[in-house]
C-alpha cells in the first residue's frame, strides 16, 4: 500500500488493504455513528460486493444510497433526494458518507456531504480510472444545472481518500481510456518529457502511474485550492472540453468525460499553436498520438460550432466578454487565463468540426 499522506486528509493507494485500512479508519472515527455509502447501480453491482466480500464489521451495516449512472444523476433534483433519504434515515452531523463510485458519485456525495446540516464528513472510494487520479482528489464537488457542467457546487475535502485498484478489474475498456485522458493531461501540463512519456502510460495501468497522477494534481490543488491562480492549469482541455461534452451529452451521444477532454486538448493546442505558444510539431506529435490511441474523430464529426461557442459562454473561467482558457505551450507549461479574440476561437472550432 502506498501512503500519500499529504498535510490536509489521509490517501491511501493499494489494493485489498486500502479496504481494511478504510474500514479501520471508519471504525475509529464513526463507530458510534450512521455509515451512507453512495453508490451508482453499477458500483452497487461490481464494487459493493468487494466489500461485502471482505466482511468488513464498521462497514457491513452501512445504509446504502444509490442513484443512476451518468451525468444525469449529477442534478439538484438528485442532490435534494438524496438529502430528503439522509434525513429520513436519521443522519445527523456526525454521520459520514462514503462515496463507492466514479466522478459522477464523488462529485454528487461529496456535494451532498459538504450542505447537509452545513457538511458533514466525507471520503471518496474512487471505482474509475478518472476518479482515482483526478475526481476524487482536490475537493472540487457539484452538479450541473441548465445543461451546463458543473454550475452549482463546493469546494470541500474528503477526510480521506481510499484508492483500491481491484476496482479496476471490472471498468470497461472505454472507461480506462477515459482515465487516461485526465492522466495525459497531467503530464501535458507538468512535464517537459510528457511526450516520450505518453505510450509508457497507456499501455496498461500501473499503480506508479496513478501515484505519480494523484501527486501532480494534489501538489496542484494544494497550492491553491480555490482556484485563483495556478489550479486553473487543471483546466487545461475542459474549456472546449466541457462544452463539447455538455453538446454531445445533450444529443445523446454516449462520450466519456476524459474522451471529451481528450477532444479539448487538441483544439485547445492548436489555439496554442494560433496565439504562438505551442510549436506545430509539439501539437502535430500530441495530436497524431492522440487519434493513433483514441477513436475521436467520429465526435468531432457531430459538434456544431454555433452551439459550442454558445455553450463556451457559460464557462465558470470566463471574464467579460472572452472566453478563458488554460493553454499548453511549450508542452510542461500551463498559462492560465488566456482570453483569445472570438474570431480565432470561432476559427480553431471550425478546424475541428469540418
Ligand atoms: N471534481 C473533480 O475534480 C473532477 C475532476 C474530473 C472529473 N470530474 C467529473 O467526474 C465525472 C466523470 O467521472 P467518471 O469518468 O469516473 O465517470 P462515472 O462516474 O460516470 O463512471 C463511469 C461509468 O463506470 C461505471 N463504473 C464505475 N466504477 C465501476 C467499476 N469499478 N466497474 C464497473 N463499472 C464502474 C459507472 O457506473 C459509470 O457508468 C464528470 O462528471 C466530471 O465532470 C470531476
Amino acid at each position: 500500500m502506498i501512503d500519500l499522506n499529504n498535510k490536509g486528509y489521509t490517501i491511501k493507494l493499494g489494493n485489498d488493504d486500502v479496504l481494511i485500512e478504510l474500514n479501520q479508519f471508519v471504525g475509529d472515527r464513526y463507530a458510534d455513528n450512521n455509515v451512507f455509502i453512495l453508490c451508482d447501480s453499477n458500483t452497487t453491482e461490481h464494487c459493493l460486493p468487494k466489500i461485502d466480500w471482505l466482511d468488513l464489521e464498521h462497514l457491513k451495516d452501512a445504509e446504502v444510497l444509490e442513484v443512476e449512472p451518468g451525468e444525469g444523476s449529477k442534478s439538484i433534483e438528485i442532490y435534494y433526494q438524496l438529502i430528503e433519504s439522509l434525513l429520513e434515515l436519521g443522519a445527523n452531523r456526525k454521520s459520514v458518507l462514503i462515496n463507492l463510485g466514479g466522478g459522477i458519485v464523488s462529485d454528487l456525495g461529496g456535494f451532498v456531504a459538504s450542505t447537509f446540516k452545513r457538511g458533514i464528513d466525507f471520503i471518496n472510494v474512487p471505482t474509475t480510472l478518472l476518479a482515482m487520479v483526478d475526481a476524487s482528489i482536490g475537493g472540487k464537488n457539484g452538479v450541473n444545472a441548465g445543461g451546463v457542467k458543473n454550475q452549482i457546487g463546493t469546494f470541500s475535502e474528503p477526510v480521506g481518500v481510499f484508492i483500491s485498484y481491484v476496482f479496476l478489474e471490472t471498468l470497461p475498456k472505454k472507461e480506462i481510456n477515459s482515465g487516461f485522458g485526465e492522466m495525459i493531461k497531467h503530464l501535458l501540463i507538468s512535464d517537459k518529457q510528457a511526450l516520450s512519456k505518453l505510450d509508457q502510460l497507456h499501455s496498461i495501468v500501473k499503480i506508479d502511474d496513478i501515484a505519480k497522477s494523484v501527486a501532480i494534481k494534489l501538489r496542484i490543488t494544494q497550492e491553491d485550492f480555490t482556484e485563483s491562480g495556478a489550479r486553473k492549469a487543471l483546466n487545461y482541455g475542459h474549456t472546449f472540453g466541457h462544452a463539447v461534452e455538455s453538446y454531445l451529452l445533450s444529443k445523446g451521444v454516449s462520450i466519456t468525460h476524459g474522451e471529451a477532454v481528450l477532444m479539448g486538448m487538441l483544439m485547445e493546442n492548436q489555439l496554442s499553436v494560433e496565439l504562438g505558444r505551442m510549436s506545430q510539431s509539439e501539437k502535430q506529435s500530441t495530436e497524431n498520438w492522440v487519434y493513433a490511441k483514441f477513436d475521436l474523430k467520429s465526435y468531432f464529426k457531430q459538434l456544431e460550432v454555433a452551439e459550442v461557442i454558445r455553450l463556451l459562454q457559460f464557462d465558470k473561467k470566463n471574464e467579460g466578454d472572452l472566453v478563458s482558457f488554460s493553454l499548453v505551450g511549450p508542452i510542461g507549461n500551463c498559462a492560465i487565463d488566456v482570453r483569445p479574440e472570438k474570431t480565432i476561437v470561432e476559427s480553431v472550432l471550425s478546424m475541428f468540426c469540418n
